[in-house]
């Protein structure tokens, strides 16, 4: 049936002013912003240490094309700045490679919106249409990595709606750390560990103290105010109960390691028999903001 025409011109005028608008919106909503450009990826301040074997798993599933890996460990073992490391280190400028952080992400609607948003998508301009469309059609036509950190706190249909733009965007790596897996089908898992824990013999041994990523790390963040902390034979037999006394985990290592602002080393070490004051350290990880 052929459409009716209204025969007042006003409103034929308003009719075809409507249809236009609607078809210009359509148009301009098949096309990604362009002059979208995702947000540079953070770079650290303090040195990387260790995690080579790491590095080389996570390199070599994005170079077979793994569309969908997560890297799960508890919080502060080290995945954020290990993916970071990984990607730094491809140095493949043809490919995009976004990082999202979603610690304060609740919902997908969040999860799309902090998407959209580091993609440098203006989401008022595309506003009539829904953020996660938007983040699936845009994903289409990229060809890279999309780093999403933080995925844990999530809820479950979080983990379909990464499914659903994976699926649709052939180009793109989906890269993401969680305390938890995403437990997908295609999904390939890094269990990230702690640091090698050194033995406490491992003092007299230069070479030993030297190739340990956390006697490193803990040395490298307390010259951070104390330029010239060594890790000599008696320093790294310290270091050394500190890290087994933490378990070899990053983010202990370096709470640890800034107790030495206001304690001396022997000090220190003294107090880990100190239950109390350990867990008020543990515990400490929330309120450096970092308890991810
Ligand atoms: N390989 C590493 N080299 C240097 N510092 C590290 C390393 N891994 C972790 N850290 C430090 O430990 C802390 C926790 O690491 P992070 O990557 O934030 O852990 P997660 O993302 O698992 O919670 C951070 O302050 C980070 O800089
Ligand atoms: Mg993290």
């Amino acid at each position: 049936m052929l459409p009716s025409f209204p025969a007042d011109p006003v409103e034929l005028g308003n009719r075809v002013l409507a249809a236009l608008s609607r078809l210009a919106l359509r148009q301009f909503a098949s096309r990604p912003d362009p002059s979208a450009t995702p947000e540079a990826i953070p770079t650290p301040l303090t040195a990387f240490f260790g995690r080579e074997r790491d590095i080389e798993s996570l390199t070599e599933l994005l170079r077979q094309k793994a569309r969908f890996v997560t890297v799960r460990t508890p919080g502060g073992y080290g995945k954020t700045r290990l993916v970071l490391e990984t990607v730094r280190r491809l140095g493949d400028s043809s490919r995009t490679i976004a990082f999202v952080d979603l610690a304060e992400a609740q919902t997908v609607i969040e999860l799309a919106t902090c998407v959209a948003t580091t993609m440098g998508l203006n989401l008022d301009r595309l506003s009539q249409e829904a953020p996660v469309q938007l983040v699936a059609r845009v994903l289409q036509g990229m060809s890279g990595v999309l780093i999403l950190d933080n995925f844990e706190q999530l809820p479950t249909e979080a983990r379909q709606t990464v499914e659903d733009w994976a699926n649709r965007a052939s180009g793109v790596q989906f890269l993401i750390t969680s305390r938890v897996a995403l437990a997908r089908t295609a999904e390939r898992v890094l269990d990230l560990g702690t640091f090698p824990v050194p033995e406490p013999g491992d003092a007299t041994d230069p070479k030993k103290v030297a190739a340990n990523p956390a006697l490193q790390l803990f040395a490298d963040r307390v010259r951070a105010f104390r330029a010239d902390f060594t890790l000599t034979a008696e320093a790294a037999r310290s270091a050394i109960a500190i890290c087994r006394r933490v378990e070899c985990q990053p983010l202990l290592i370096e709470i640890m390691a800034s107790q030495l602002r206001s304690r001396s080393l022997s000090t220190v070490v003294e107090d880990l028999e100190d239950k109390a004051w350990l867990e008020s350290i543990e515990s400490a990880q929330s309120s450096f903001g970092i308890d991810r």
